[in-house]
């Protein structure tokens, strides 16, 4: 194998990385310091813009495919050979942070331009991918456009999501300009040989540890789904509360119980998060009607979490049943969990031995597009520290040099996939 080249970001690279990632963040429909970029809003079609210039500036060439996913190629000298892909997502959750998935592309970017200014020449092709809409936040389904690419979602499923303003996808992709067929979107076997992505930890494992990287080995299978509860409404004054059929207090125990399902569920893994309340008709004299609210349920292990799943749902039909209510359950998703590739696990523990890089393994709590992409290609993730953890708030922090250090492992890996 030839020597790998000097891949270490200096001052100048961090900087105008730092630069971009700011720039980024002011494409954002709410106020610094948080970023809120909601797909095919105008923020996030600034953000689109301001990526593909990006892309092109580092001499790849873009495209777009009908689902928005924006690749970035840097053409291998073996173009029918697998691709090598890097890569996540720009858009962000109301009130987020700048660095969650931007990172990813962004330095996904500047690990190309690294790897041009050192002279490599790659074998297979490496695409930089923007995918659209990791965040579930206008269509309710996370990773769509990985989601599509790896044919866990059937695109005429897709493209007859609704947002909250009646808008489906298809339409809202169309009015973005995404043209083409979503049914052209899914990927072959072997398109991609491997997938790597940078992506910030969002937990607090690397700071305590004072580690400069994680070394992803699985990531936890997420589910989400919305139960609704349907009683009576009516004057908050003159029903007596024997006669209530409120529909926000089964709710509101059925949050609780979920709490107590996830702590005592045996596992330390198990998450149940309920982060979206709907109450109708939402007056303070008025006895709630209809309420929706929202599950998330997370585990490393998939049988745990469907227990857990299995559990709250029953409890909010003996819930409904002991105060003669309507219940309806819509599921959204229920993701397998993913390992990843042995073969990139020791590629990005050789990125960080050659560089000198304190590291450890770790699962990822959070899901990312790895997630769908381990479905069509070899995968693996690289975790830069997130300062206390904090993430999906305006407060996430890395610093310069983790980033740095971070895009400068991406490179090494992609040396090591691509030629
Ligand atoms: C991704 O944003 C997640 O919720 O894990
Ligand atoms: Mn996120
Ligand atoms: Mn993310």
């Amino acid at each position: 194998m030839p020597p790998a080249p000097d891949l270490t970001l200096g001052r100048e690279q961090i900087a105008r990385l730092r630069g971009e990632l700011d720039l980024l963040a002011t494409h954002s429909s709410t106020p610094p310091p948080g970023v809120t970029r909601i797909l095919f809003t105008d923020t996030d079609l600034a953000g689109r813009a301001y990526v593909r210039h990006l892309m092109q500036d580092a001499g790849l060439t873009v495209v777009q495919d009908a689902a928005g996913n924006i690749f970035g190629r840097w053409p291998g000298t073996e173009p029918d050979m697998g691709r090598v892909g890097t890569g996540s997502h720009c858009d962000a959750i109301p009130h987020a942070g700048r660095y969650d998935g931007t990172v990813g592309v962004l330095g996904g970017i500047a690990a190309v331009r690294q790897l041009r200014a050192a002279g490599f020449v790659p074998r297979r092709s490496i695409d930089v991918i923007m995918f659209t809409s990791e965040e579930p936040t206008r269509f309710g389904i996370g990773c769509s456009g990985s989601r599509l690419l790896s044919s866990a979602i059937k695109p005429a499923a897709l493209a007859q999501l609704m947002d909250e303003e009646g808008v489906s996808f298809d339409q809202a992709r169309r009015q973005a300009g995404c043209t083409g067929e979503l049914g052209d979107v899914p990927l072959g076997t072997g398109d991609y040989a491997a997938f790597v992505e940078l992506h910030v930890e969002q937990g607090p494992v690397l700071e305590r540890e004072q580690l400069a990287i994680g070394v992803v080995t699985a990531i936890a299978a997420p589910a989400s789904f919305v139960i609704t509860f349907r009683g009576a409404g009516g004057h908050a004054g003159t029903v007596l509360m024997p006669d209530r059929q409120d529909a926000l207090v089964p709710a509101a125990l059925l949050v609780c119980q979920a709490e107590t399902l996830a702590r005592t569920s045996g596992s330390d893994d198990t998450v149940a998060t309920a982060g979206k309340l709907t109450v109708h008709p939402g007056a303070i004299n008025s006895i709630p009607r209809e309420v929706s609210v929202s599950f998330d349920v997370r585990d490393t292990d998939g049988a745990v979490r469907d227990r857990v799943v299995r559990e709250i749902r029953e409890q909010a039909h003996a819930l409904a049943q002991s105060r003669g209510l309507e219940v309806e359950i819509r599921d959204i998703n229920a993701d397998p969990p993913q390992h990843a590739d042995s073969t990139i696990v020791a590629a990005i523990e050789r990125g960080c031995e050659h560089t000198g890089l304190p590291y450890r393994r770790l699962v990822s709590r959070a899901y990312h597009d790895a997630l769908f992409m381990a479905r069509v290609a070899p995968m693996g993730m690289i975790f830069v520290p997130s300062v206390a953890g904090i993430s999906h708030r305006p407060d996430e922090f890395t610093s310069d040099d983790d980033i740095g250090r971070g895009v400068s492992v991406l490179a090494h890996v992609l040396v090591q996939l691509a030629r």
